[in-house]
């Protein structure tokens, strides 16, 4: 067994966040994503963890509704809000509960894409999820994974290292994404490509910054217990980040947060 991520992704930390990649950012990872896969009407997609549907949106409006989509994940309030996005486009996903770390309800060779975007690395063993994403794709079918790699946001971390004078705490995304993760992903497809997104956002005030601060790091998402447990104490390091990145503004006029995001795609 691999090692256990104790990880919950929240709704509010997933939109927010979300929602200031689309306002400061530079680039649309979405139509990164699609033109890298370059998708043909009438596929079967699997979104595996489909969070509030994001991807199965991008997915459905570029096959102009020609496709079949389902989308799985393991926390209902996301999945209610995937309904939600569903129930604006007339319900054409399926919306189903998926817990990565256990077989998939489907047959064996039913997808032509498997895709999990921002996920993977919170398996529990990647020997298991993986093999179980293959098993579902047909022959030929693909393997669409993203992730932060390991330069993603360096000032982010800069900022909270020189804020709390503490050492930044083991990120499963970009720890285990580009070297177990593709280790196995290498070894169970027959094709294996990398693609690399980078996405600039530009931050000319702190406020936005904190904002993406808060949500990466609110308290439900037990990864950083390392720099607080409590509320207050929670509190206090957004104080120190708030001073440290209003210096980073005074200085230099803006923060300029790189997303690194890796893309793989596989081919069964
Ligand atoms: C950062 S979110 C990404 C959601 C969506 N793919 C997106 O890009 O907006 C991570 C997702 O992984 C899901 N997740 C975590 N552990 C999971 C598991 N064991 N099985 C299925 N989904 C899981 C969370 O519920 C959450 O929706």
């Amino acid at each position: 067994m691999g090692k256990r991520i104790d990880f919950q992704e929240t709704t509010n930390d997933l939109l927010t966040r979300i929602d200031i990649h689309n306002k400061f950012g530079g680039r649309d990872i979405d139509q990164w994503m699609l033109d890298t896969l370059d998708l043909k009407p009438g596929i079967r997609i699997l979104d595996v963890a489909c969070g509030g549907g994001k991807q199965c949106v991008s997915f459905h409006r570029y096959l102009r509704g020609n496709c079949e989509i389902v989308g799985g994940d393991v926390n209902r309030e996301l999945l209610d809000q995937a309904e939600i996005e569903n129930a604006k486009l007339g319900n054409p996903f399926k919306i189903v509960q998926l817990d990565f770390d256990q077989p998939f309800d489907f047959p064996s060779d039913s997808f032509d894409l498997v895709s999990c975007c921002f996920a993977i690395y919170y398996t529990n063993d990647i020997r298991f999820t993986v093999p179980e994403m293959h098993r579902v794709l047909k022959p030929g079918g693909r393997l669409f994974t993203t992730g932060p790699m390991t330069t993603n946001k360096k000032v982010f971390y800069d900022i909270i290292r020189e804020a709390t004078k503490k050492e930044i705490p083991l990120m499963p995304g970009s720890s285990r994404y580009s070297s177990e993760i593709y280790d196995e992903i290498a070894a169970t497809f027959a094709k294996t490509e990398t693609h690399i997104f980078e996405n600039p956002l530009t931050f000319k005030s702190s406020a936005p910054f904190m904002a993406y601060a808060r949500a990466s790091m609110s308290e439900d998402r037990r990864l950083w217990k390392s720099l607080f447990s409590t509320h207050a104490e929670f509190e206090d390091v957004m104080t120190k980040i708030h001073r440290v990145a209003d210096e980073y503004i005074a200085r230099d006029g803006e923060i300029v947060m790189t997303k690194v995001v890796g893309g793989f795609v596989a081919t069964k």
